[in-house]
């Protein structure tokens, strides 16, 4: 099962699955043929190569690959100067666009975010997100094509990726955050200000849902969550230290909360966004044993059997395993399927 065509991926819980590292495996070695970032700037993704960091909040996460072209979605949300700031850290110049009708994140949005009385207490980003999509709505906001400095990077992304498609090319629509941050399905009101799913990840890059081959859920071996509300089995900070889970948000710093990975809220997740595959990261973090391996065969029986219970109540295959924080350290079973 190795089809690649067009795919979806779409994290499980409440972002930080580590979809950059799945995404960036896959830029490698399926050597994509185009990468759509979705949502806005207050997702990181992170990716690590040769021992070096990025973490992405604008740039698609496949940008390791060089052949990729990097698409920017019409319903995504850009901020111009974290854009800029990037593509020159990822040398992507010449190869990333920015759909025309993508809207813009400015600083009073960012202001807003953090002083407005109705956001209070939900723990945002404090990038501005929820208060630049509200503008969207209002039918004021900025499109990327009112922006100078963008002029060079514009493109018709959407026309661009159904042909690809038409052309059988590998499409990769990378989603931001996780589907329990979703505005529809998440744990409202303490969630993004878009939908996180499958469905609205097609959305905003303008594909419809019969042109999508597959979609990836992406879970960890436990979950994570940083901002406020409900969070099942959370853990104290000490005993998430103790069981090596503890994390700092990629793009805030802010801590994360953490507890055991929950297979009802996995079932849930899976079921809703209609996922066809599945990876699961950080699998070391569970089992130190597992750290990069990259055969199934190698790993303890504890984790085999983690992997086959998720699968099991799930009914999701697990493909890939994360087993590191670098692109590479991945056990990639879709061979074998
Ligand atoms: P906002 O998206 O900045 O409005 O924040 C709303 C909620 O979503 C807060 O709890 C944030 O911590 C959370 N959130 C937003 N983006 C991300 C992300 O990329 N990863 C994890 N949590 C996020
Ligand atoms: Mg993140």
């Amino acid at each position: 099962m190795n089809r690649l065509p067009c795919t979806v991926i779409v994290g499980a819980f409440w972002g930080d699955e580590g979809k950059g590292k799945i995404i960036s495996y896959l830029a490698l070695k399926d050597k994509l043929d185009f990468c759509v970032r979705t949502g806005s700037v207050n997702a990181a993704h992170t990716v690590w190569m040769d021992g070096k960091k990025y973490a992405l909040h604008m740039v698609p996460a496949a940008f390791l690959h060089e052949k990729c072209r990097l698409l920017i979605a019409a319903g995504a949300n850009v901020h111009v100067a974290r854009f800029l700031e990037e593509v020159q850290l990822t040398k992507v110049e010449g190869r990333v666009g920015i759909d025309q009708n993508a809207s813009i994140i400015e600083e009073k949005h960012s202001v807003q975010d953090k002083t407005s009385a109705h956001l209070k207490g939900l723990g945002t980003t404090g990038w501005g997100v929820g208060p630049a999509l509200e503008e969207r709505v209002r039918r004021t906001a900025k499109l990327a094509k009112d922006i100078p400095e963008l002029q060079p990077y514009l493109a018709d992304s959407v026309t661009e990726i159904n042909e690809g498609i038409d052309q059988g090319k590998k499409v990769l629509l990378e989603g931001t955050q996780g589907f329990l941050l979703s505005l529809f399905h998440g744990t409202y009101p303490y969630v993004t200000g878009r939908d996180t799913g499958a469905a609205a990840i097609c959305s905003e890059a303008g594909v419809g849902p019969t042109r999508v081959d597959d979609v990836m859920i992406v879970y960890k071996s436990f979950i994570t969550r940083v901002g406020t509300g409900p969070m099942p089995g959370e853990l104290t900070k000490e005993e998430a230290q103790r069981r090596g889970w503890f994390e700092t948000a990629a793009g805030t710093c802010r801590d994360r909360r953490s507890a055991p990975f929950d297979f009802e809220l996995a079932k849930k997740t899976a079921k809703i966004n209609g996922a066809t595959q599945a990876a699961l990261t950080k699998l070391d973090c569970l089992f130190p044993k597992c750290q990069s391996a990259r055969k199934f065969d190698d790993l303890p029986r504890e984790a085999k059997q983690f992997v086959k219970e998720v699968e099991n109540q799930t009914g999701v295959p697990i493909v890939l395993i994360g087993t590191g924080p670098e692109a590479l350290d991945i056990i990639d079973r879709r061979k074998q399927r």
